[in-house]
């Protein structure tokens, strides 16, 4: 059983707070505004307060806030963030008329490094930000053989999230570990189809997938 703290309390923040709690982890929220996150909360017993006291608690934490404000929120949380793994799910892109994602923010790279190389004592690892939030509460909903990757410079903390992925019934099978955190501008820059994915296919879970 792990300590861990989801930041955001929007679609993967809940999607990811359920499969959590399902598999015995201790899930805290920081919110922005808990006790407004509380009110519409319809879910399992976790807890919320604010971003710095669910960081405190926590072992490993899930960034599941927009990928474009998450520099901005984690880097001033340096100190609190430190020996912590940090499972980043975000996507940074602007953002479509329509709402849909646009381009990305950080085509040379990715947000997964820049957070690497601000954070040098967190452990990065990137991961779900390849497939919808549904997918993440339960991934047995999907038809077909799904991939979920990791991306991280620290093998123990792969490691550690590798295990908590097969705890929320992710088959070891669909565990892709893609290298270095450098490999995250990979899984990143694959958000550029799914603004398509979504207008020929209709807004149904999905999991980008490499089969082999
Ligand atoms: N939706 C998906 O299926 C999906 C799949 C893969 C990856 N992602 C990525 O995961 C992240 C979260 O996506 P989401 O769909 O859960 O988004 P969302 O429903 O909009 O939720 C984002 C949450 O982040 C928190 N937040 C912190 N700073 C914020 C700010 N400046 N503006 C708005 N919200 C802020 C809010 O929670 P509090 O009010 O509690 O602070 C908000 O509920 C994004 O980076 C997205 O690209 C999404």
């Amino acid at each position: 059983m792990k300590q861990i703290a989801i930041l955001g309390s929007g679609r993967v923040g809940s999607a990811l707070a359920k499969a959590l709690t399902r598999a015995g982890h201790h899930v805290t929220f920081g919110s922005r505004d808990p006790e407004a996150a509380k009110a519409k909360w319809q879910g399992p017993d976790v807890q919320f307060t604010t971003i710095e006291q669910a960081l405190q608690m926590a072992q490993v934490v899930f960034n599941a806030t927009p990928g474009a404000g998450s520099l901005e929120l984690l880097i001033p949380l340096q100190a609190v963030l430190a020996g912590k793994i940090l499972v980043d799910v975000a996507n940074a892109t602007t953002r479509n008329p329509d709402g849909s994602p646009g381009p990305l923010m950080y085509p040379q790279d990715s947000l997964a490094e820049r957070l690497q190389q601000a954070l040098p004592q967190t452990f990065v690892v990137k991961s779900l930000n390849t497939l919808l939030s549904p997918v993440m509460e339960d991934p047995t909903i999907l038809k077909g053989a799904a991939t979920v990757f990791l991306s991280g410079d620290n093998k123990e903390a792969k490691r550690e999230v590798h295990a908590l992925l097969v705890s929320t019934r992710w088959p070891e099978a669909a565990i892709l570990d893609l290298g270095g955190i450098q490999s995250a501008r990979g899984t990143e820059a694959l958000m550029a189809i799914v603004p398509f994915l979504v207008k020929s296919q209709g807004f149904k879970p999905f999991a980008l997938s490499a089969t082999y």
